[in-house]
């Protein structure tokens, strides 16, 4: 292959979820058709021969342009929002982001948040001021609530960027403060904590608070969320922070903790079965 068929050739891994290879298969056919009738380029699919789940998604963009024009297509991102549902995916070669790379090209997140998504089915799974009190503490650690860092030395330091974050808390109302770390498939880890309202009912949990941070920066490809409350007994997300997390995270292994230990781990399909998602619609 010469390097400039390279430069135009994508290929991303993709481990179908058990029991959903049937519905792999209208899904890549359909984004096969799509990409061919808009002119994008050509799509294939190659089963691995030894994992039986495991394929491998070809795209042989017709040029730059088209692979940028493919990823901002709302129907291509409806068809991915469904692969996501039932796959992971990780990209291996991405001929598109190096041409998408010209000096003169405006960054465009949405593409970058893109190519960089790695991971459906197994990805399926803040900050504010703290309250009065005496949980308030003087120093703070603020670095964490301003910046974004990465974090792939395992788990407990996803579960410290939540007692961090959890620190930050407004739970003014309820005193019970919550922390969140949510790692995205490129290793950023980003925080929420849960903050309150007067009213009681506008109140948003930590786990949604760092879901719509990360979703907000571009982030839409996630792996594990850790939570933390100063509680003895496990503090796993409320019903519609499970539905939020699976509809935009998947798959994703639940991190509980408290202020000094693990509390055990989890994946959001066993806390949210039968969960009503994109597919049904
Ligand atoms: N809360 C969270 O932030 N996450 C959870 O997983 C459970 C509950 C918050 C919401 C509210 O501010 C307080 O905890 C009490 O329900």
């Amino acid at each position: 292959m010469s390097s400039s068929d390279r430069s135009r050739l994508s290929v991303a891994l993709v481990d179908v979820a058990a029991g959903h290879e049937a519905d792999f298969k209208t899904l890549a056919a359909a984004f096969e058709a799509l990409m061919f009738r808009k002119g994008y380029g050509r799509a294939e699919i190659v089963q691995d021969e030894t994992h039986p789940l495991r394929y491998y998604a070809v795209r042989h963009w017709n040029d730059a342009a088209s692979a940028a024009r493919c990823h901002g297509d709302a129907d291509v991102q409806t068809i991915t929002g469904r692969l996501y549902l039932i796959a992971r995916i990780t990209h291996v070669i991405n001929g598109a982001r190096r041409q998408d790379a010209a000096p003169s090209t405006p960054p465009d997140r949405r593409v970058r948040a893109e190519v960089d998504r790695r991971s459906g089915l197994d990805r399926r799974l803040g900050q504010g001021e703290g309250p009065p009190g005496p949980e308030r503490r003087s120093s703070v650690d603020r670095r964490t609530a301003a910046r974004r860092f990465r974090d792939r030395d395992g788990p407990a330091n996803l579960v410290a960027a939540a007692r961090r974050a959890r620190e930050h808390a407004s739970a003014a109302f309820s005193r019970f403060k919550v922390g969140a770390a949510i790692e995205a498939e490129d290793g950023t880890v980003i925080t929420g904590c849960n903050i309150e309202n007067a009213t009681y009912g506008l109140t948003i949990c930590a786990e949604r608070v760092a879901m719509f941070k990360a979703l907000s920066d571009g982030h839409r490809a996630f792996s594990r969320i850790a939570i933390v409350a100063d509680t003895d007994e496990p503090t796993p997300p409320c019903g519609a922070c499970r539905q939020i997390l699976w509809e935009f995270g998947g798959n994703l292994e639940i991190l509980l903790a408290n202020l000094d230990a693990d509390k055990g781990t989890h994946r959001l399909k066993d806390l949210l079965p039968l969960p009503f998602d994109a597919r049904l619609l």
